[in-house]
């Protein structure tokens, strides 16, 4: 996540020279899935940044309650996903983006949830409507048409090593959390040592599948839905928010956030 971005301004990194107009005709000038991606997603991202929920993280002004329960969402997400890409790992169409060492996350978001709900913590814990609906898609596409898991592996994984440093120190400040990382697992990719590098191998990889044009855009088409299931969990956060009491805010002024650059 570049500074800019992590201050709530608009960033020009996503599909950067994939796209020109023509005639006040938006033209894709590649058929990389990557660049594909990038561009088909640009205008729901906006729309995710600018939600409720995000604005409020990104300024310091998390609820620890909500914090818990959208850990709670990204396990029963991740939980989902990993599943189905276990089950679709010798699938020639996802086989080159299965990286478990490297990606994935329900170990870790299974020890944030434990840190903050305890050692009972799976009887604590409820899948919600929301999180409902996006882990069915994912059960159905993962046993049904498994292609389109590489559309949410992207719109999550890319997403997280794109931002995850800075949301973990707005987290770790606002809510106070110990500096030895515990309940912030869920952002750490120990086995990453460079998130840049990364994300250029899992593009290539991307850009390397045997896809057809028509599969392409299907892929497309599903990552904006998994962006909007992303949303959709935002609203229903942001809802649940507003039945909390004020004075559960744990506060940190947004001038206090040291930012890094790009992750
Ligand atoms: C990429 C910012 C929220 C998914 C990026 C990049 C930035 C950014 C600057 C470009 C990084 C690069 O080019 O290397 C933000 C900010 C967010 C946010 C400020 C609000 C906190 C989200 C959410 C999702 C998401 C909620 C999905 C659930 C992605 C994906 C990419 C990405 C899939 C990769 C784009 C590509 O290169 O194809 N984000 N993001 N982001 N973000 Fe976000």
């Amino acid at each position: 996540m570049s500074e800019d971005a992590a201050n709530g301004k608009s960033h020009s990194a996503k599909g950067g020279g994939a796209m020109y107009e023509e005639g006040g005709v938006t033209v894709l000038r590649t058929s990389d899935l990557s660049e594909m991606l990038a561009a088909g997603t640009r205008e729901v991202h906006e729309k995710a940044e600018n939600s409720e929920f995000v604005q409020d993280f990104l300024r310091g002004r998390i609820r620890k309650e909500l914090f818990k329960l959208g850990h709670v969402a990204l396990y029963f997400t991740y939980s989902a996903l990993e599943e189905e890409m276990e089950r679709n790992k010798d699938h020639p169409q996802f086989a080159p983006l299965y990286f478990p060492h490297e990606l994935h996350r329900r170990e870790s978001l299974a020890r944030d949830v434990q840190y903050f709900f305890g050692d009972d913590w799976q009887n604590q814990i409820s899948v919600s409507p929301a999180t409902e609906r996006y882990v069915h898609r994912i059960h159905h596409i993962g046993q049904n048409d498994p292609v389109l898991l590489v559309a949410h592996a992207y719109t999550r994984y890319m997403g997280d090593l794109s931002g995850g440093q800075v949301l973990r120190k707005v987290a770790q400040r606002a809510l106070k959390l110990p500096a030895d990382g515990e309940g912030l697992s869920f952002y750490e990719f120990e086995n990453i040592h460079s998130a840049k590098a990364f994300k250029q191998l899992y593009r290539s990889r991307m850009n390397e599948l045997e896809l057809d044009t028509a599969t392409r855009e299907r892929l497309v088409e599903e990552a904006v839905r998994a962006f909007d299931f992303n949303i959709e969990i935002f609203r229903e956060l942001e809802e649940f928010g507003k039945t909390l009491q004020e004075d559960v805010f744990d506060a940190a002024p947004a001038h206090d956030r040291e930012v890094q650059g790009d992750v």
